[in-house]
């Protein structure tokens, strides 16, 4: 494949993943999200597709952010409540994950979600958040 057709079959399929993605949770309660956030997850997604990510980096952002709540094992509020939401249908830790589009960490960075805070561009800034987003959607 040539690189114009990969970054358009990558756009279809990151459209079908926030399209699903948003179907799914228009059906559970979420804080409305503003206009000034949804234009910072537009310059975050086009942010993602700009520049190759640093995934050292993204690891680095992970450990000092999300490490304490999304870490396996018990005491970690995210993956606790992770077990419950998945049942074990998928691993509680977002490390472990392999599903997790980076577009799914942007918007959960960006806006938090019931224990979860979102995080200023003062803390994850849009090229930490790309990495860190990246990281999470490796595939090892
Ligand atoms: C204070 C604890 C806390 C911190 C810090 C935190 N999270 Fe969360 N996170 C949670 C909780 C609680 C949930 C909700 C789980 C649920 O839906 O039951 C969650 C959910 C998520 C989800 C949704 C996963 C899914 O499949 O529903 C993602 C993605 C996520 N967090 C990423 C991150 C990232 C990336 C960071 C670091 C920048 C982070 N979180 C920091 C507690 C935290």
């Amino acid at each position: 494949m040539n690189r114009t057709l990969l970054i358009a079959a990558g756009g279809v399929v990151a459209l079908v993943l926030v399209t699903g993605y948003f179907a799914v949770s228009a059906s559970q309660e979420q804080p409305k999200v503003s206009a000034e956030d949804a234009n910072s997850e537009v310059a975050a997604v086009a942010a993602l597709k700009e520049a190759a990510a640093d995934l050292e980096n993204g690891e680095a952002v992970y450990g000092y952010w999300c490490a304490a709540c999304h870490d396996p094992g018990p005491g970690h509020p995210g993956t606790q409540s992770l077990e419950i939401k998945y049942g074990g249908e998928i691993p509680a830790a977002l490390e472990e994950r392999s599903d997790l589009a980076p577009e799914t960490t942007v918007y959960f960075v960006r806006n938090g979600y019931a224990l979860m805070p979102f995080f200023r561009k003062t803390e994850i800034d849009d090229d930490d958040l790309r990495d860190l987003a990246a990281y999470l959607a490796r595939k090892e």
